[in-house]
């Protein structure tokens, strides 16, 4: 598969830090040449010079605000007015939110639908009928670990990211004799900004997390396998199946201690953050 990728080009949102970022650079160090779409222009511009004096990789840098709907339809334009010819899409900009009802800015929450969800869809969408035609093409599509189950005081971030693994399955099964592979990536805990940004700073110090390299090598590892999802680490694999045979009910139940906001102490503002154990 890297032999017939090398010199092609990828497609990778959330390219400016956390595992778009390694994305970058593990499929730079097979021979791709990148597009990097995310906000923050700098941090993709430094990435795209040291890749270019690393591997000689060709980068496009396209500042965007994927959240905003007309944005996803707008790169693609650029793109092709680049005469670029995307054989893999790397679907991996999103964020999430921790907190109570009480505290959900809902702006926030429909701004993580639309990215985490419809400019997902939308983009590949837009990709597939010119990868069909080839009849090649690639897709890798960042789902959760939390896409096998509802999680309390995360649960759009859950959803979002089971919408992500049931499309991209559904995908996967339409188009794998058709010469393109879709497959998605359910990452457990991972060493990123993602749960500083989610308001759950601490949770890395507290938690079992894996390394953006080991993630990312297991996701290139299962599209090369031509895997319908994957996911990172045995432990997390486990925890798959246990949520499979426990009850919908215990299931969720036990979600509660994860992301249950800390109670303020009595005169003290409340804060979103792990619960301690
Ligand atoms: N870390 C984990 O434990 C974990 C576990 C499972 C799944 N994931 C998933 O992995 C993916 C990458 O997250 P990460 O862990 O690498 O976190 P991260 O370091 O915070 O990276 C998130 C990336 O998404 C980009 N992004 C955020 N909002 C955007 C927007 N509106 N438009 C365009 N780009 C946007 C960010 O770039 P800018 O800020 O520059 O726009 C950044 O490059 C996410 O989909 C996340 O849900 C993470």
């Amino acid at each position: 598969m890297w032999k017939q990728l090398a010199n092609q080009w990828a497609l990778i949102t959330g390219a400016s830090s956390g595992l778009g970022e390694e994305f970058a650079r593990q499929l730079a160090s097979r021979g791709m040449h990148l597009v990097l779409v995310a906000r923050r222009r700098d941090l993709m511009e430094n990435l795209a010079a040291e890749l270019h004096l690393q591997h000689g990789t060709r980068c496009h840098v396209i500042q965007s605000d994927l959240s905003d709907p007309a944005e996803p339809k707008r790169v693609l334009d650029e793109i092709e007015r680049l005469g670029i010819t995307i054989e893999l899409l790397v679907n991996n900009a999103g964020f999430g939110v921790v907190g109570e009802v009480e505290d959900v800015d809902l702006a926030r929450m429909l701004t993580m639908i639309q990215l985490n969800v419809s400019a997902l869809t939308e983009l590949t969408y837009r990709v597939l009928p010119a990868m069909i035609q080839r009849r090649r093409g690639a897709i890798i599509n960042l789902s959760s670990l939390s896409a096998f189950q509802p999680v309390a005081y995360m649960g759009v971030y859950a959803a979002s990211k089971a919408f992500v693994l049931h499309f991209s399955e559904a995908l996967h099964c339409e188009l794998k004799d058709r010469g393109i592979t879709v497959t998605a990536v359910c990452a457990g805990v991972t060493r990123t900004s993602f749960f500083d940004i989610a308001g759950a700073s601490g949770w890395l110090q507290k938690h079992a997390s894996h390394s953006v390299d080991f993630v990312v090598k297991t996701a290139l590892r299962a599209l090369e396998r031509r895997q319908q999802f994957t996911v990172p680490g045995w432990r997390n694999y486990l925890l798959t199946l246990l949520v499979r045979i426990a009850s919908r009910a215990r299931v969720v139940k036990e979600s509660t201690r994860f992301f249950r906001p800390r109670r303020p102490e009595k005169g003290a503002s409340k804060q979103n953050g792990p619960a301690t154990k």
